[in-house]
């Protein structure tokens, strides 16, 4: 049972993988990201040219690194290592925010250095599940100043209440991906919102056609008023799943971190490295957290699933602490 990874079980759905077989019949042509781009600046109520169509989030990351030349790039951790690890890729200096587990990873916009030109921020973030308000957000956003808010998992968030895709912020650049909801790992589309001289800037380093034409029309289709009701109902689904989850996790006397809000949960775990090894061997990965900048051996993040599994999962770490 695979806890290491946040994709949507189940996805991609029957509709969408048709749209997506469909779509094959028109791959002799090269793609053009025109409709695409058109239906997601609809969706979020901006202009096309405010919308950039990525290979993933992850290819934003890359380009705002190419196209860019900070002075003094900051990126708050615990997070996603790719945004840091592009930037050092192009060659910039990084330095690093560091929420504390002590306050629950709460962002303190203060701590962010005033003459930073680049910051990097996840919102929900991957590890800690943290949704960070979008008004303590916005207070970063500053002329001069480059403001990447990654929003991969904001879809799984009911309402998106704390996004910041639709606010006309100064050097705002919100990145979104359909990896997760819609199970689209493997064929990397994401897009990412922006004032539309950036979006230039970040268009003018995107190799040509990056974009394959079956992603564009996922893209083009999951912006629908039906496909984000069903998103919609995904993302009501996990919350209560994810309350299902914390509760079991503390009944086995462990702390879950603040008030996640993503789609999975992260965990004090001490001894968290012999833990991991019990439940990898009793049949569950989890998803070690040392790799994440601030975080150590002794936390893991655990994937929201239905109450079935989460049961499964309780049952064998209990096991684990029964046999010592
Ligand atoms: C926080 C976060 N941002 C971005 C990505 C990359 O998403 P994509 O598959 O769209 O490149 C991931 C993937 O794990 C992620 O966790």
């Amino acid at each position: 049972m695979d806890l290491a990874v946040n994709v949507r079980p189940g996805t991609p759905p029957e509709w969408l993988r048709t749209r997506l077989a469909e779509s094959l019949a028109d791959l002799a042509a090269y793609p053009k990201p025109d409709a695409a781009r058109k239906a997601v600046a609809a969706r979020h109520g901006r202009s096309p040219a405010e919308v950039l169509l990525t290979a993933g989030a992850a290819e934003a990351f890359t380009l705002i690194a190419r196209a860019l030349t900070p002075r003094r790039a900051v990126v708050v951790h615990p997070q996603f290592t790719e945004p840091e690890a592009a930037l050092r890729a192009a060659g910039h200096p990084v330095e690093r925010v560091l929420l504390r587990s002590e306050n629950d990873f709460t962002l303190d916009p203060a701590a962010v250095p005033p003459d930073a030109d680049l910051v990097v921020v996840g919102n929900p973030t991957n590890p800690t599940s943290v949704l960070h308000p979008a008004a303590t957000l916005a207070t970063l956003a500053r002329p001069g100043r480059v403001l990447v808010v990654d929003e991969a998992f904001m879809d799984a968030i009911p309402g998106e209440t704390e996004t910041l895709a639709t606010a006309a912020l100064p050097g705002l650049v919100v990145l979104r991906s359909l990896t997760k909801t819609w199970g689209l790992a493997g064929l990397r589309i994401g897009y990412c919102l922006a004032p539309p001289d950036l979006v230039s800037a970040f268009a003018r380093v995107q190799p040509h056609w990056s974009v394959s034409a079956p992603a564009l029309v996922a893209a083009e289709v999951t912006s629908t008023p039906a496909a984000l009701l069903e998103a919609a109902g995904a993302a009501r689904e996990v919350a209560v799943d994810r309350g299902y989850l914390q509760r079991r996790l503390r009944s086995l006397g462990l702390r879950v971190v603040g008030d996640p809000r993503g789609p999975f949960v992260l965990v004090a775990v001490p001894d968290g490295e012999t833990v991991r090894a019990g439940l990898r061997a009793a049949g569950f990965a989890v998803r070690r957290g040392d790799s994440f900048p601030g975080l150590g051996p002794d936390w893991l993040r655990i994937a929201v699933r239905d109450a079935a599994t989460t049961d499964a999962l309780v049952t064998a770490w209990a096991d684990l602490g029964r046999r010592g």
